[in-house]
């Protein structure tokens, strides 16, 4: 048996510009998924999933896709889709090890709400892909797991996927993506407060509706360019205002006042939410230095910088946040764990499903 973890992330900054060639910055946080991957004899792949959402649900069902009906308190798409990257990653790892007709005992245990802009998905990916292939006797090292995971999260998302969920996920830390090139950067340790609707935005639709905009619209272009802007202004605060490996409090608040802005300029081209809006003001007014959406938006969950209690407490009290947690940059992306680390916590969920190569 061999179990891997991976990192969630938020976006420091560059969300959605991105797409279009700007730069972004996501970095890893410490909510992490867990993933145990046993060989099997035959070729059969059978995957049980635990908490794969803050909020928790059960099921248990066996069959294809699309198959027994089941009752669930998040939705069929969800639970389908997180089972999409399950089986997009063992082919990713069945390809790697050149082992086309591996079978595999599954568990997933994921920290990371589904479909929150937190990248649960890739850290679900990143942490297979790493398990099954060190299972094979094949282990991958970091940049080849993240561009598995990229190959299985764009075969699973339709060709809408960007590198930078997996690559944040496998190599941990802050990351800068722009186009296919991705570089880990220096990133002094950041206090951040997530907040989180309960919900979830529909990423490929968010995707679709910036770009009707932009080719409509020259000041929707300007707008993702602007952003672009930002994150190279983000950088240079990262890189510049940082004493022996802290940010100054000036550099703190300089970052928050330009994710402030990042989220204005995402919420000029649709991609906020009442919800999202709601938390972004409360962090805000409870002092954090800055706050954003985090992810495709519409949706799911907002990241605040700067002292960190009364953020959370502030957000906790928001009509429209569900949930709010403290968490800050986690320096480990992918990793494999002891045998007996195997997370402990409630267990709300349990999601089988047998599926036999086809
Ligand atoms: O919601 P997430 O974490 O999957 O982030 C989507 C980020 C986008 O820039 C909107 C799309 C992408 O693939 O980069």
């Amino acid at each position: 048996m061999t179990i891997c973890s991976a990192p969630g992330k938020v976006y420091l900054f560059g969300e959605h510009a991105v797409v279009y060639g700007e730069p972004a910055v996501p970095c890893a946080i410490d909510r992490r998924a867990t993933v145990e991957v046993t060989p099997r004899e035959d070729d059969h792949i059978r995957v049980t999933a635990e908490d794969l959402s803050l909020d928790g649900f059960t099921v248990e069902y066996t069959g294809e896709t699309g198959g027994d009906a089941v009752d669930l308190d998040v939705s069929q798409s969800l639970v389908e889709a997180a089972m999409a990257y399950i089986d997009a990653a063992v082919q990713q790892a069945r390809a790697a090890a050149d082992a086309p007709n591996a079978g595999f005992d599954i568990r997933v245990d994921s920290e990371i709400p589904l479909g929150a802009g937190l990248g649960s998905s890739a850290a679900v990916t990143v942490a297979g892909i790493d398990a099954a292939t060190r299972a094979l006797g094949e282990p991958l090292d970091r940049r080849q797991i993240a561009d598995r995971a990229y190959r299985a999260e764009f075969d699973v998302q339709d060709g809408q996927a960007s590198r930078a969920d997996t690559f944040c996920s496998a190599m941990g830390g802050a990351v800068r993506v722009e186009d296919d090139s991705c570089e880990p950067i220096d990133c002094p340790p950041l206090p951040l407060t997530v907040g989180f609707d309960g919900g979830a935005g529909d990423t490929g639709e968010l995707v679709s509706g910036v770009r009707r905009l932009r080719s409509e619209y020259d000041f929707a272009e300007d707008t993702l360019r602007a952003i672009g802007d930002v994150v190279r202004e983000g950088e240079q605060i990262m890189r510049e205002t940082v004493e022996g490996s802290q940010l100054t409090a000036a550099g703190q608040r300089e970052l928050g006042r330009l994710m402030n802005f990042n989220h204005g300029l995402l919420s000029a081209v649709g991609v906020s939410a009442r919800s999202l809006d709601q938390m972004v003001w409360a962090a805000r007014e409870a002092g954090a230095h800055g706050a954003k959406l985090t992810g495709a938006g519409g949706g799911g969950c907002v990241v605040a910088l700067g002292e960190s209690a009364q953020t959370r407490t502030a957000l906790e009290y928001t009509p429209g946040c569900h949930r709010a947690f403290t968490t800050e940059v986690a320096s480990d992306g992918v990793r494999p764990q002891e045998s007996d680390s195997w997370p402990h916590h409630e267990t709300r969920l349990t999601l089988t499903r047998v599926r036999c190569q086809s």
